[in-house]
């Protein structure tokens, strides 16, 4: 199967070998050629060329080795290496199986025109052996795009490919695999089917269910109509009264994910890497908790093999600020861009990268410093400079988009003690998804009365006497700000949808000014 002919510099091959595989830019992938010349220099290696980042150039050591230990030569001659197209930047190790194989192919230790039908992915190890690499969902779709039928990988990405019908994947293990597939000699070669009927976004499960939550009905309401709206949530209670299990329950109230959706969520797990071995769509929604000392990369996603950040994991999703005043002024800027954009741009040297991120933000903090302001059972330590102090930590641009505000108090020992007669997720999300609907008519796509445009709530809130009556009154009362005004107005259009009401009702109104609290600590504090 090998040449095992030698070639002196004076005969190098005058062919280039070409062999395609394919990179990321986002969550999409697209098809890169590998173009392989050799040289007549006595500088034996690998020359890479066409915007190939430090990451890259790291593979021609990872190839050299590879290429050995699998019982092949490596050119004695200078080899160098073009990845078109030249004007993207590339970066990361999954060029390496496809940069083998060119090589082989051009020093004729195999066919060339073998490789012309076959895209390859996958990072080498000095033994030959071949990694895993992220992005295969991307790569996979990208490779059918592309017009292409034949998709190498590495074994272990293969459920992920599989998640794309139509493709013949040939699941590889080691370089020495890969030279057998491309010679025709391997029966490896599984036809794709594409995602099994299970992955139809039908039957959703979440471990954690909101039925697991006793008490706390006004915390409950409000997540319900924070998840109908697509409203951010701030919940303001004592340590231990339960605001993290409560917001851990916030995905299992949320609608069905679309297939659409689920793709989404998973190109961007598949990305990250996270889905190594996972044979199935992402149907269930994402909860993603970072502590308040991540960085700003983390958050946002970049570095310099640009990966998702937790903005983006929580995509389609929530994403729990818990402690929300101990994030550093720095972290919550990088929320910005997303709350406001529903996605996030990544500067790199070179170019750019938005992934998306739309999700629901959802915070928690302590009343003051100590925690028990207002708590019934436990009286409150600090000084009113130091709860003003505190709250101050909170102001700007993410409270502006906050929606919602609610108090979680303790619970007694006696209603801990009651378990039983709360509602499950499912009977929740039923309502949630009602509500949806009616936006969805009303807004068109997958409008929401969060995201809908300020022009548009002029028209969708129209209120009655006693409603206008009443919102002013609590305008004037708690020195609202034109902004806390129209967030009023989005939140009672929800509680409207949800109780299936054409128009906005008093009722609706005194709900969503309920939802003020933060406003009234304000104004009391004299902030
Ligand atoms: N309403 C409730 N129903 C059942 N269990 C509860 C409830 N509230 C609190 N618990 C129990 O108390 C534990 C602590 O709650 P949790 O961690 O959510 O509180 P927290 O408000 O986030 O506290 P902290 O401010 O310390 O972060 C929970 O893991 C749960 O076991
Ligand atoms: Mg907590
Ligand atoms: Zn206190």
């Amino acid at each position: 199967m090998r040449a095992r002919r030698r070639l002196r510099s004076r005969d190098i091959p005058n062919v280039i070998a070409l062999g395609y595989s394919a990179a990321l830019r986002g969550i999409d992938a697209y098809i890169v050629r590998v173009e392989v010349v050799g040289v007549p220099t006595t500088d034996a290696g690998i020359h890479i060329v066409g915007l190939a980042d430090r990451s890259i150039q790291e593979s021609k050591e990872r190839v050299n080795a590879a290429v050995r230990s699998c019982g092949f030569l490596f050119p004695t001659y200078k080899v160098v290496v073009n990845l078109a197209p030249a004007d993207i930047r590339k970066e990361g190790a999954a060029f390496d199986v496809a940069l083998a194989l060119s090589v082989l192919a051009m020093d004729e230790q195999l066919d060339a025109a073998r490789l012309r039908d076959i895209v390859c992915l996958g990072e080498l190890a000095l033994d030959g052996a071949v990694k895993p690499v992220g992005g295969v969902l991307p790569a996979a779709l990208g490779v059918k795009k592309a017009g292409f039928s034949k998709f190498l990988l590495p074994a272990d990405n293969l459920p992920e490919a599989a998640l794309v019908d139509g493709l013949t994947l040939y699941p590889v293990r080691t370089l020495q695999q890969a030279v057998q597939v491309v010679l025709g000699l391997s029966d490896l070669g599984v036809r794709s089917g594409g995602p099994t009927a299970q992955d139809d976004v039908e039957p959703i499960r979440y471990i954690e269910d909101l039925e697991d939550v006793c008490g706390q009905e006004r915390a409950k309401r409000a997540m319900e109509v924070a998840a109908a709206g697509g409203h951010n949530l701030l919940m303001i209670g004592a340590p231990g009264s339960g605001k993290t299990m409560l917001a851990r329950r916030m995905p299992s109230i949320l609608p069905a994910m679309t297939r659409n959706e689920a793709l989404e969520v998973t190109k961007l797990y598949s990305v990250s890497g996270l889905l190594r071995h996972k044979s199935r769509l992402v149907t269930t929604r994402p909860f993603r908790a970072p502590h308040h000392t991540v960085s700003a990369t983390a958050l946002a996603g970049g570095g310099s093999l640009p990966r998702p950040g937790e903005v983006s994991l929580a995509h389609g999703g929530v994403l729990f600020l818990d402690e929300m005043p101990e994030f550093p002024r720095a972290a919550l800027e990088v929320l910005r861009q997303p709350l406001e954009d529903r996605s996030v741009t990544v500067c790199r040297a070179s170019s750019t990268i938005t992934y998306p991120s739309s999700f629901i933000l959802v915070a928690s903090m302590n009343p003051c410093p100590c925690g028990y302001a207002g708590d019934r059972l436990r009286g409150c330590s600090c000084s009113p400079h130091a709860i003003r102090k505190y709250l101050s930590k909170l102001s700007g641009p993410l409270l502006d988009r906050i929606d919602i505000h609610v108090e979680v108090p303790r619970l007694s020992y006696e209603s801990l003690a009651r378990p039983g007669g709360a509602e499950c997720s499912a009977v929740v999300r039923e309502r949630v998804e009602r509500a949806r609907a009616v936006q969805r008519a009303r807004l068109g796509g997958e409008g929401c009365n969060a995201l809908m445009p300020a022009k548009k709530l002029r028209d969708v809130c129209v209120l009655d006497d006693a409603s206008r009556s009443l919102l002013a009154a609590a305008v004037a009362k708690f020195h609202l700000s034109a902004r806390a005004h129209d967030r009023i107005l989005r939140v009672a259009r929800t509680v409207a949808d949800l109780a299936g009401s054409q128009n906005i009702a008093a009722a609706h109104i005194a709900e969503a000014v309920g939802y003020r609290s933060l406003d009234r600590s304000f104004t009391q504090n004299g902030l």
